[in-house]
């Protein structure tokens, strides 16, 4: 069974005249991780909002492990197994520590008290934050917060864990962190991601690019085959990574590969 699938879905807001997604049909697998690029405005936020029923389709479903987002009795548990990281983690804060922060979701969900230490041993173990448990959520850097922030999510268990733009207000060295973390999750733990990106090297760290066009899935493309992705990207204006762009510069001077790398070691 598929861990999400969407049928036939279809969104509009209320004061648009058109629709935003227009007529989705895909399957996501479990423990496998997605990647979603696309230009500003095609319709990934919308489509990130109804992966866990934040927001509820006009048109066709989604279904979360079987069940529709729109059954009031599934809810509850579709929120539960499909975790959300936005942007900007700040206002997912609510404690005055880390500590009290991943407990205080958990207690919401009912975690009895011996688990929930237990639980924030792991996941800060998973996420690296156990040296700064005990700091107010404000203070910490932006890689830190986004931590924080996963360890939150983790805590409840989710076997989906969706990631808007969730690294692009991090410095370089915060967007490895969270990629690492991605990496780890979905490796090592079989969590099933789904990562909204308009970096390429990061889409290229998954297993498949979903590339979205005015509201529809135009590819769906394993990243088995990166090389032969490349045209199709660049001719829709994506700054591909600068080894990929070198890569793609050498092919149409016909420059062999070989020598490309003779030229940048040395002899
Ligand atoms: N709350 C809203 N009300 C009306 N239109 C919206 C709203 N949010 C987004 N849109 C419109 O829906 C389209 C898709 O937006 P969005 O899903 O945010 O795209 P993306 O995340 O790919 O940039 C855009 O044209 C945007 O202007
Ligand atoms: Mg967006």
């Amino acid at each position: 069974m598929a861990i999400i699938e969407l049928r036939d879905l279809e969104y509009q807001y209320e004061e648009s005249d058109e629709k935003v997604l227009k007529g989705l049909n895909k399957k996501i697998h479990q423990g496998e991780w997605l990647s979603i690029i696309g230009a500003n405005g095609s319709g990934k936020s919308t489509l990130s909002r109804l992966f866990n029923g934040l927001s509820q389709p006009t048109g066709g479903s989604v279904l979360v492990l079987g069940k529709k987002t729109t059954e009031e009795d599934s809810l509850q548990m579709i929120r539960r197994e499909v975790g959300m990281v936005f942007q900007n983690p700040e206002h997912q804060f609510v404690a005055p520590t880390v500590r009290d922060d991943i407990a205080f979701g958990m207690e919401n969900a009912g975690v009895p008290r011996e688990v929930m230490l237990e639980r924030i041993d792991e996941v800060s173990r998973w996420v690296n934050i156990e040296h700064i448990l005990h700091m107010e959520p404000h203070r910490l850097s932006g890689g830190q917060k986004q931590r924080a922030a996963i360890a939150g999510i983790l805590a409840l268990r989710p076997q989906v864990m969706v990631f808007d733009e969730s690294t692009s207000m991090l410095d370089p060295n915060g967007r490895k962190e969270i990629l690492e973390t991605m990496n780890r999750l979905c490796r090592e733990s079989g969590l099933t991601i789904i990562s909204i990106t308009h970096y390429l090297e990061e889409a290229f760290m998954s297993d498949r690019i979903w590339f979205m066009k005015a509201g529809r899935i135009e590819k769906d493309v394993t990243t088995a085959n990166i090389p032969d992705q490349l045209e199709w990207m660049e001719a829709e204006g994506m700054p591909l990574p600068y080894k990929y762009q070198l890569y793609r510069e050498a092919k149409k001077r016909r420059i062999d590969i070989r020598t490309l790398r003779t030229m940048v070691e040395g002899e």
